[in-house]
């Protein structure tokens, strides 16, 4: 049900970290893959990498928050394969400062990649999935979408990338498109990987480790393929049971309630 052979997806972000790991298991999966980064060394040697161990995959510089970027995107892959099934909104950034601490040009900044990147990614990838009969837009969202984060602009921006994940869901269905969001946890990767905050996290959270990408990765091909069929507007968290109730894991932990 993963297979994807005669498959055409974008991966943004996907020069290193989760969007690296997705891009090569879709490869891996059958899937002709545009690679999409900012960063161009990392993105064409991923698709180098990929194209001399027999899978098929290119490297286009992008931008996310630019709509002339994606307009340049679609004809890409239009004009290289004819077609688009797979979107995988991933680029991300994120600024790890308080509301006190956020000057208004980091705020936008964020914005503009987080939220109004996926925003005219599916805009522009849509028409071209309704041509061969609809598709799977997959956005990654984050763990910190469901509660106040300490980073106001990036948990805003994944709180409303869930909200354009429903409303694409609905608007979308009638043309065989299916969008749904990843709401990963720790995940160590070049995000995150000097933050202070990776110890008390890994603590908090109920299997005492971060994910890893290929286990992002894995869900993401999930609802890429026809294995997801009838999913549609949903949020999937995979953070080692974090969201499901750290707080109250850590206080009958330290109650005495539980035996670890
Ligand atoms: N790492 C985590 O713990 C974690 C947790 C939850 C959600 N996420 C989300 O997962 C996604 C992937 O993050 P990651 O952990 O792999 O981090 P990462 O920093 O390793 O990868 C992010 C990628 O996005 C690219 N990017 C940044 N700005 C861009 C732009 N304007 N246009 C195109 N590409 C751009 C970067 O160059 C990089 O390759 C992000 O959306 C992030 O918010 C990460």
């Amino acid at each position: 049900m993963t297979n994807l052979a005669d498959r055409v997806a974008i991966v943004t972000g996907a020069g290193r970290g989760q969007g690296e790991a997705e891009a090569r298991l879709l490869a891996e999966a059958g899937a002709a893959v545009l690679i999409c980064d900012v960063l161009e060394r990392e993105g064409e040697d991923l698709a180098r990498a990929l194209v001399s161990e027999g899978r098929e995959a290119r490297f286009l510089a992008l931008d996310v928050a630019s709509k002339e970027g994606w307009a340049c995107a679609i004809d890409c892959v239009g004009s290289w394969k004819g077609r688009l099934d797979i979107l995988v909104n991933n680029a991300g950034i994120i600024n790890r400062k308080s509301i006190n601490d956020t000057p208004l040009d980091a705020w936008e900044r964020l914005m503009a990649i987080n939220l109004t990147g996926p925003f005219l990614g599916i805009q522009a990838a849509a028409p071209l999935m309704r041509q061969n009969g609809g598709g799977s837009v997959v956005n990654i969202s984050s763990n910190s979408a469901f509660s106040g984060h300490y980073d106001p602009a990036y948990t805003a921006s994944k709180w409303g990338l869930r909200g354009l994940t429903r409303t694409a869901a609905m608007e979308y269905v009638s043309w065989g498109i299916r969008v749904n969001s990843v709401c990963p946890g720790l995940i160590v990767t070049g995000l995150n990987a000097e933050a202070p905050h990776l110890k008390p996290m890994i603590d908090l959270t109920p299997m005492k480790r971060s994910g890893t990408v290929e286990e992002v990765a894995r869900l993401v091909l999930f609802l890429a393929s026809e294995a997801s069929s009838f999913i549609t507007g949903e949020d999937f968290v995979i953070d080692g049971g974090f969201t499901a109730g750290a707080a109250y894991r850590r206080v009958a932990a330290e109650s005495g309630l539980y035996r670890d």
